[in-house]
């Protein structure tokens, strides 16, 4: 196999705002559904709140400095829809462009390839006062975002993606363990099917444009292998699978929301309106497909545990990390052959997510010692080139994360960042693993 990437291979980091920018309500901001969320007691880890999060707001400036350092071509960040349209819509927050702007052309001046996401699960609390995405109108207002940002930040942005992981809107609206904490089944269904309608409205707004950049749909995928070969166990597998994921690959890719799935949809009472034309622009052409990617889940009847993000011991496997994740690096290249072989999709795709979570990390002596990270991460790095040696059109990786960084319900409790951040002083700190990631750059291998 090949140990060297393509020449073209985008190497990069990933965040998102509402988990470094903070400034939650600094310049004109609006509060987001995770405002709200995070402020409310009982909700998340410790009830510590996102509002400062890594004050990335402030010091935008030396995270981009940071990351020329360290040599990383390519920065995945989303924009707050709040920070540009406090009420969601209408009037724009000028304050809130010029950070953009001036984040922007900083890692356009530095070398980095802006990679920029529209919704990474911040809404702003005023649409969902308005009902939320739940709500079918939500496709307009994510249609007038969308153009917003495609008006003031097109010229400049080469990649981006409408959503990331509309999954977490079942969390959100199903689940009620994400912003805004809705436990409402058939609305997080209909929240999962507007959001790929939103998606369709906002390519067609790309489109409009004229903008010259690329523009797709991040999802993540956690496939579900059986424990046996049980026919228990291979119906969880299968279901789950399509709560998790086919759902959205089913309509982006097959042409609707398949057969089998909205029957149970429909006698489980939770199967989405589906409105003339929304089909239509859920498979609206894309540019590429991004993937999350961390690990696989394996299902058994006898262990089943719905909420198995929360319980990892509550699922079988093996080669379990400190954390309690299964590592299982072969999901990287499993996941990209899954979507080639079984929706047929040829267009290029980017690992936009990949990494993992410690707790307890120290500085010592100016360094942080994460050898689980590197392992994991050459794992999947190894995974992607055997990927590439089989064929498959994968043009870049994005570790997740820059930044140590306000990690939604849990916290500050997981840390992700290859830099690791104090969490008094916020003082950042490259880990062993950024420096390892800094070199696997530099010689483009591993
Ligand atoms: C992904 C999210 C990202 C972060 C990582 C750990 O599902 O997109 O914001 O929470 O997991």
């Amino acid at each position: 196999m090949n140990s060297r990437f393509p020449d073209g291979f985008v190497f990069g980091t990933a965040t998102s705002a509402y988990q470094i920018e903070g400034a939650w309500n600094e310049d004109g901001k609006g509060p987001s559904i995770w405002d709200t969320f995070s402020q409310t007691p009982g909700r998340v880890h410790d009830d510590v709140p996102g509002d400062v999060a890594v004050d990335h707001y402030h010091r935008w400036r030396d995270d981009v400095a940071l990351m020329r350092e360290l040599g990383i071509p390519a920065y995945r960040f989303s924009l707050s829809w709040p920070r540009l349209l406090p009420d969601g819509t209408g009037r724009v927050n000028e304050k809130g462009v010029a950070f953009y702007d001036r984040l922007i052309d900083e890692l356009l001046a530095s070398g980095i390839e802006p990679n920029v996401t529209l919704y990474h699960w911040d809404l702003p609390q005023a649409l969902e006062d308005r009902g939320g995405w739940p709500e079918p109108d939500v496709a307009d207002w994510f249609a007038e975002y969308a153009a917003l940002a495609f008006e003031r930040f097109g010229d400049r942005v080469p990649r981006w993606s409408t959503l990331n992981e509309p999954i977490a809107l079942w969390v959100g609206y199903g689940l009620g363990v994400f912003a805004p904490g809705r436990r409402d089944p058939l609305a997080g269904k209909q929240a999962m099917h507007n959001a790929l309608v939103a998606h369709g409205r906002a390519v067609r707004e790309f489109r409009a444009a004229g903008s010259p950049g690329e523009i797709g749909i991040v999802l993540d995928i956690w496939q579900r292998h059986p424990a046996t070969d049980s026919e228990a166990d291979r119906a969880i597998a299968r279901r789950d699978e399509e709560d998790g994921f086919r759902f959205f690959l089913d309509a982006l890719f097959a042409g609707g929301y398949g057969a089998a799935m909205r029957e149970r949809l429909a006698a489980e009472g939770s199967m989405p309106v589906i409105r003339d034309g929304d089909l239509e622009l859920a498979r609206e052409p894309i540019d590429y497909l991004g993937l999350n990617v961390y690990s696989r889940v394996v299902v058994s009847a006898e262990h089943y545990n719905p909420r198995w993000w929360e319980a990892s011991d509550a699922h079988p496997g093996g080669n379990f990390l400190a954390n309690g994740m299964e590592f299982y690096p072969e999901a990287l290249y499993d996941a990209t052959r899954m979507v080639r072989e079984e929706y047929g999709v040829r267009l290029p795709l980017y690992v936009t997510e990949n990494g993992m979570s410690t707790v307890d990390e120290r500085v010592v002596d100016g360094r942080v010692r994460d050898e689980e990270r590197i392992r994991y991460v050459r794992g999947f790095l190894e995974q992607a080139l055997r990927a590439i040696d089989d064929g498959v059109d994968l043009r870049g990786y994005y570790v997740w994360s820059l930044l140590d960084n306000y990690e939604w319900a849990a916290g500050f409790s997981q840390r992700f960042g290859i830099v690791h951040v104090d969490p008094v002083t916020l003082e950042r700190t490259p880990k062993d693993s950024a420096l390892w990631y800094r070199d696997v750059i530099a010689r483009r291998g591993l």
